[in-house]
């Protein structure tokens, strides 16, 4: 099978890691990809949100089956003119990918589906914005409608900068605030089976301890040994699968990865978000868990055979992945700084410890950073202590002029505090 996969983050590293360990997959290209996806595929450039490009590229390359990793591609239709061309697409049409398009969207969605989440007004006007604080109070949780790449959710106690930030946006849902650990749920599906993934929990906040902003996520953990054991089915029969018959319902069918982001409270689990693709950096570490090569499973989604697919195998083992940032990410990061250290992980961690590498590009034998996030430090081991170690270790090997990365990764997990 020849797979083209889009995008050039982390989660397509570990997308195409995995794939490139698939017995089945006979060539795999990636567009536009970086510096560490060049190492386990071919690269083309693309510009990812150019469905047209996109469709042309497959066809060029007599790609089998095509994974849209980023959500902007999904929202801009890149999986339709790919499947309008005649190949198959893991990922959501446009329609389906409002579900993380549009918060106000999810929120319908989630009503009509009677799935648990959090109460919420959508407000376009000052005057509406202001009733919407006032009638739920602090903490205030402020989120920009529409796609802002991990940066537009505010959660404040202070009610001028909630109301500067709904001011900032042209539509935001304004919601109660849920109190209790996260948890990431992905499913795979196809529009009617739904096969969940193995949970993990981000890490979204930039400085340890979840103190400073929201990042598109800096770290993350599977499993969740802290999780009631029956998580997984409470949320497939609560949110994942009734989230997918309603799409089905309005004529919308969501094929592709559903991401469900949980709040454990204690009044029961409520959904956060919706995204239509895989997380980054949870997939990172839930694709380091996975032993059923992942080809054929992407496929089966693509094509609707999904209930033909065995269910999924799990290793035991744990995994944990530590992001290392640029200087002052998640504000206007610096990029351009040489990145040392990579060969000393290949030499001295592999195979239990590897680099996804995220804004990462080649300048002549160097490797330079390219984004706010650069590097997914991920490691397995015999339990969460263990991967976090190694991670750590192979973490301390990487030299990046001014980076920053949290130091309690899945600690408390771990039982270390
Ligand atoms: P989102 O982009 O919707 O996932 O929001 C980003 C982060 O903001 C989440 O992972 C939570 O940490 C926080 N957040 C979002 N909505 C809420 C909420 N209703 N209550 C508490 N925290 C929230
Ligand atoms: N880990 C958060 C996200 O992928 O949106």
């Amino acid at each position: 099978m020849k797979v083209l996969v889009i995008g050039g983050g982390a989660r397509e590293h570990a997308l195409c890691r995995s794939l490139s360990l698939d017995p089945d997959v006979s060539a795999l290209y990636c567009a536009p990809g970086n510096a560490g996806i060049a190492e386990v595929a071919e690269l083309r450039p693309v510009d990812a949100l150019d469905g047209a490009a996109v469709a042309a590229l497959a066809t060029e390359l007599g790609a089998d089956l095509v994974v849209v990793g980023p959500e902007a591609p999904l929202v801009a239709g890149v999986g339709d003119a790919v499947r309008a061309a005649g190949i198959p697409v893991f990922g959501p049409s446009a329609e389906a990918a409002q579900l993380e398009g549009s918060k106000a969207f999810a929120k319908d969605v989630m009503a009509a589906a009677g799935v648990p989440t959090a109460r919420s007004y959508v407000c376009t006007t000052p005057e509406e914005v202001d009733a919407a604080l006032d009638a739920f109070g602090t903490p205030y949780v402020v989120k920009d409608d529409g796609l802002a790449a991990g940066k537009g959710v505010v959660v404040t106690e202070d009610i001028e900068a909630a109301r500067a930030h709904a001011l900032a946006c042209d539509r935001v849902v304004i919601e109660e605030y849920l109190d209790g650990p996260e948890v990431s749920l992905f499913a795979i599906t196809d529009g009617v089976t739904v096969v969940p993934l193995q949970p993990a929990q981000d890490f979204k906040r930039a400085l340890d301890g979840d103190q400073g902003p929201n990042t598109g996520g800096m770290g993350a953990y599977s499993p969740l040994p802290w999780a009631d054991p029956k998580l997984v089915d409470e949320v497939m029969e609560l949110v994942l699968q009734p989230t997918v018959d309603e799409l089905r319902r309005r004529g919308t069918p969501f094929s592709g990865l559903l991401y469900a982001g949980l709040a454990i409270t204690g009044r029961g689990t409520r959904v956060i978000e919706f995204n239509a693709r895989f997380g980054d950096p949870e997939t990172q570490v839930v694709l380091a868990r996975l032993r059923t090569p992942l080809a054929s499973v992407l496929l089966n989604a693509a094509n609707g055979t999904l209930a033909d697919e065995p269910p999924l195998v799990w290793r035991d083992d744990a995994a944990v992945t530590v992001v290392i940032a640029s200087h002052n990410y998640p504000d206007t990061p610096r990029t351009g700084d040489p990145i040392e250290g990579l060969a000393e992980v290949a030499a001295e961690d592999a195979p239990d410890a590897y680099v996804l590498h995220a804004g990462t590009r080649r300048e002549g034998d160097a490797v330079v950073s390219a984004g706010g996030r650069v590097l997914s430090v991920t490691a397995t081991g015999s339990d969460l202590a263990q991967a976090r170690e190694k991670a750590y270790t192979a973490v301390a090997r990487i030299r990046l002029d001014g980076s920053q990365h949290r130091t309690d990764i899945a600690a408390k997990a771990a039982g270390l505090g």
